[in-house]
């Protein structure tokens, strides 16, 4: 049961949970409120004392940091989370420092009401959603950067892209607290260098790493679909069809990284809005290069299609058929 103690923030107890969790509604809304039963949290000072109440009251944090426009593939995360932990809390924010500046920052897709529906539906009870001055205010210095696993890959095409995303990943552990955290291997890069930081720098916080939401025809689950033309989407599958060939063949027993890389780019190649970013076979810990593919590696991908940049990986050797998936 959540404190009730005087210094708490004002709300009520309501026992609502399946699991006998007690959850604290508020009933002083603050500057978002309460929707749906989600506690809506803008301050990091808000969102701190409750991890300190919860922590207080030996409760588990699971924690799904995510940019908004919440889609199934996040949706499979937060349930995880709230499998393993006590509480769950959500993050939607928007963050600046990981968007280069040429990027899709200004347009990037939101739908906050439509996302604290989705999120408690899934079970969450806080969504803590910061803004962009509070999280950088002025004078901001201070950055996180895992050097060696943000070189190849998306941070060859996107010079900046970790550092931003390891920082305000540091930002958001500091303020919530969390035992747990997911995240999807939809974002294979990220996940590597997450876990690498949360090991050097003593975090402490166990990463979770959920399997890949896709489409019924493939298709890699993800908030920038939305700017898809209806041909465009269509074309959009020639990254999972690229990859099953690879593995296909890989199965087969081709271990030459520059022959599954040709397969697949051959796949992609045909369609005409396609254009390849990177298509690379690496070692699935270290993202090290690869010519010989062993038993742990991933196929990584990057694609335009359009002006729409797509990403998608397989772990060869371990993932099987890349199609549907929504269960957890
Ligand atoms: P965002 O793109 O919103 O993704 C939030 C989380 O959802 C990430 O862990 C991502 O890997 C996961 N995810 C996205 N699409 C998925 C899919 N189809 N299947 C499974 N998981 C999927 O990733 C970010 O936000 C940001 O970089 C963030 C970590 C929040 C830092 O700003």
């Amino acid at each position: 049961m959540w404190p009730t103690e005087p210094g708490c923030i004002a709300g009520s107890i309501v026992e609502d949970d399946a699991k006998g969790r007690g959850v604290r509604e508020a009933e002083e809304h603050g500057v978002m409120g309460q929707m749906d039963g989600i506690r809506v949290v803008e301050s990091s000072a808000e969102m701190r004392s409750l991890s300190s109440d919860l922590k207080r009251h030996s409760k588990t944090i699971g924690f799904v940091p995510t940019m908004g426009f919440l889609h199934e593939g996040h949706m499979s995360l937060m349930r995880r989370a709230h499998a393993m932990a006590d509480v769950t809390v959500v993050s939607i924010f928007v963050n600046p420092t990981q968007f280069g500046p040429n990027e899709d920052l200004d347009q990037y897709p939101r739908d906050l009401s439509g996302d604290l529906e989705r999120a408690a539906s899934c079970g969450v009870e806080i969504a803590y959603v910061p803004d962009v001055e509070a999280m950088y205010p002025e004078g901001f210095q201070t950055y996180v950067s895992v050097t060696d696993l943000s070189l190849p890959l998306c941070g060859a095409s996107r010079p900046g892209h970790f550092r931003g995303v390891a920082t305000v990943v540091a930002k958001l552990f500091n303020v919530v607290r969390p035992d747990v955290a997911v995240f999807g291997r939809k974002d294979y890069q990220q996940l590597k260098v997450i876990e690498r930081m949360v090991r050097d720098l003593d975090m402490g916080i166990q990463i979770e790493a959920g399997p890949i939401v896709r489409e019924t025809d493939g298709l890699a689950m993800s908030s920038r679909n939305s700017y898809l033309s209806g041909d465009e989407r269509r074309q959009a599958t020639c990254l999972v069809r690229g990859m099953r060939q690879a593995q296909s063949l890989f199965e087969k027993g081709e271990r030459s990284a520059d022959r599954l890389v040709a397969t697949a780019r051959s796949v992609i190649d045909v369609e005409p809005d396609a254009k390849v970013d990177y298509v690379e076979v690496r070692d699935a810990e270290t993202l090290a290069a690869l010519t010989t593919v062993g038993d742990r590696a991933v196929m990584a991908l990057a694609v335009f299609v359009g002006t729409t940049r797509l990403i998608d990986n397989v772990l060869l050797g371990v993932d099987g058929p890349l199609v549907a998936k929504v269960d957890v």
